[in-house]
C-alpha cells in the first residue's frame, strides 16, 4: 500500500509515519505538510529513504494534492490548525485548513476511487461531566478548533452519505509522546520544568483530559484504515483520565521539581471541563491501548530529556513571540 500521510510533519503524522513503515516493510508514504509553526522536517529524520518522499505543500492547493495522490491507495489526513489556544487568538486558518482543505483532499480522494480516513477529535463533542461519549453522541463544539473540526467531520460523512465515498472518521482523545510541540500541555509542563520556568495552569486545574500515548493511537488508525467501514467514525480514548494538576505534579515528580513552580493563571475562554471517550467500537476492530498514563508519562519525559537537540532550536523564534503573547512572560528570562 502506498499512502498520502497529510500534515506528517506534525507531532501525530510524525509518529504515525514512522510506526507504519516499521511495522508495514512493504509499504510507501508520501508526506504532504506545509511546514506551518508546527510542521518539522526534523520530525521524519530516520525514515527509510527508499520508501519515502515528501511534498511542500499546502492541502487547500487543488493542483499538488491531486497531483501528489497520483499511485497512492489512500489518504490519511492528519494537516490541521490544532491549538485550541490558537485558535481563540485567530480562528481564521483553523476554518481554511480543517474545513476547506478537508474538502479539496475529500474530492482528490473520491475522484481517485480511494479511502480518505479523517484524524479528528473527542473535542467535537464538547464537554462531559459524567460518563463518556460513544460515536452516537451529539456533536457539540465549543472552541473555534473544535467547531473547525466538526465541520470537517462533517463533510467527510456528507461525501460517504451522498457520493458513496470511501471516506471515514477516527476521533481521538489528547494524545502526549515525543515530538509533541510545546504550545500543548504536556510538553510545554516538562520544559518549564526542566528550565525551572514557571508552570502556566489555567483556572483551577480541576479539567480532566483522557490520555493516549501516541504510539498508542497509530496502531488504531491503522486498524479502522484497514479494516474500519466507510461512512462510519471511531472513537480512540486513552486509558486513563487525569486532572491537568495531577498531570502537572506527575511531571514535577519526575523532573525533580518543586510544586512551588506551579502557578494559577487565567482560565482560557470558553473552556472544555472534561473529555471522556469510549473506544469500545475501535476496541472490537482488535485495537487495544497498550500504554497507560504513568508509564507513557515517564517515557515522554525521559524524551524530552535525552533530545534537547529537538526543542532547544522551538524554544527561540515563534515560539518564544507566542508564548510572550499567551502569558505575557518572556521564555526562560
Ligand atoms: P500538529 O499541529 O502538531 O501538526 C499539524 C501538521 O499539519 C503540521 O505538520 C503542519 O505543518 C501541517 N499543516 C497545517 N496546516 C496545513 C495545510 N494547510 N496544509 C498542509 N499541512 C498543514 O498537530 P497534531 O497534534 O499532530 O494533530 C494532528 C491531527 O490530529 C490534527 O488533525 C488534530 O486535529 C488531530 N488530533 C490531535 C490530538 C492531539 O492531542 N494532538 C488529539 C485528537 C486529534
Ligand atoms: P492542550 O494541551 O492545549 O490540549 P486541549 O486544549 O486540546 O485539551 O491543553 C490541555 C489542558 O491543559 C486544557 O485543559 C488546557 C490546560 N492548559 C493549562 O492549564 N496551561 C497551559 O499552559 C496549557 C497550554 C494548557
Amino acid at each position: 500500500m502506498k499512502i498520502m500521510v497529510t500534515g506528517g510533519a506534525g507531532f501525530i503524522g510524525s509518529n504515525y509515519v514512522h510506526h507504519h513503515l516499521e511495522k508495514f516493510p512493504e509499504d510507501e508514504i508520501v508526506v504532504l505538510d506545509k511546514l506551518t509553526y508546527a510542521g518539522r522536517l526534523a520530525n521524519l529524520e530516520g525514515v527509510p529513504e527508499q520508501r519515502f518522499s515528501f511534498v511542500e505543500a499546502d492541502i487547500c492547493d487543488r493542483e499538488t494534492s491531486r497531483r501528489t495522490l497520483d499511485g497512492c491507495d489512500a489518504i490519511v489526513n492528519f494537516a490541521a490548525e490544532s491549538h485550541v489556544d490558537r485558535s481563540i487568538e485567530a480562528p481564521g486558518e483553523f476554518i481554511t485548513t480543517d474545513v476547506f482543505g478537508t474538502y479539496v483532499l475529500l474530492e482528490a480522494a473520491r475522484d481517485a476511487g480511494i479511502r480518505h480516513l479523517q484524524i479528528s477529535t473527542d473535542e467535537v463533542y464538547g464537554s462531559i461531566d459524567e460518563g463518556s461519549f460513544t460515536e452516537a453522541s451529539p456533536i457539540d463544539p465549543s472552541s473555534p478548533y473544535s467547531a473547525s473540526k466538526a465541520g470537517g467531520d462533517m463533510i467527510v460523512s456528507a461525501f460517504n452519505h451522498t457520493y458513496g465515498a470511501d471516506s471515514l472518521t477516527v476521533r481521538a482523545s489528547n494524545n502526549y509522546g515525543p515530538q509533541q510541540h510545546p504550545e500543548k500541555l504536556i510538553p510545554l509542563v516538562i520544559l518549564n520544568a526542566i528550565h525551572g520556568d514557571p508552570i502556566p495552569v489555567y483556572g483551577d486545574g480541576k479539567q480532566v483530559r483522557n490520555w493516549l500515548f501516541v504510539r498508542d493511537f497509530c496502531t488504531a488508525i491503522d486498524a479502522v484504515l484497514v479494516n474500519g467501514q466507510a461512512g462510519e467514525v471511531y472513537n480512540v480514548g486513552g486509558p486513563d483520565e487525569e486532572t491537568n494538576l495531577d498531570v502537572v505534579k506527575a511531571i514535577l515528580a519526575l523532573t525533580g521539581r518543586d510544586e512551588s513552580l506551579i502557578t494559577y493563571v487565567e482560565d482560557r475562554l470558553g473552556h472544555d471541563l472534561r473529555y471522556s471517550l469510549s473506544a469500545a467500537k475501535t476496541q472490537a476492530l482488535g485495537w487495544k491501548a497498550a500504554v497507560n498514563f504513568a508509564q507513557g508519562i515517564e517515557s515522554t519525559v525521559a524524551w524530552y530529556r535525552d533530545n534537547p537537540q529537538w526543542w532547544q532550536a522551538l524554544r527561540s523564534g515563534e515560539y518564544r513571540e507566542y508564548y510572550e503573547r499567551q502569558y505575557g512572560v518572556d521564555l526562560g528570562a
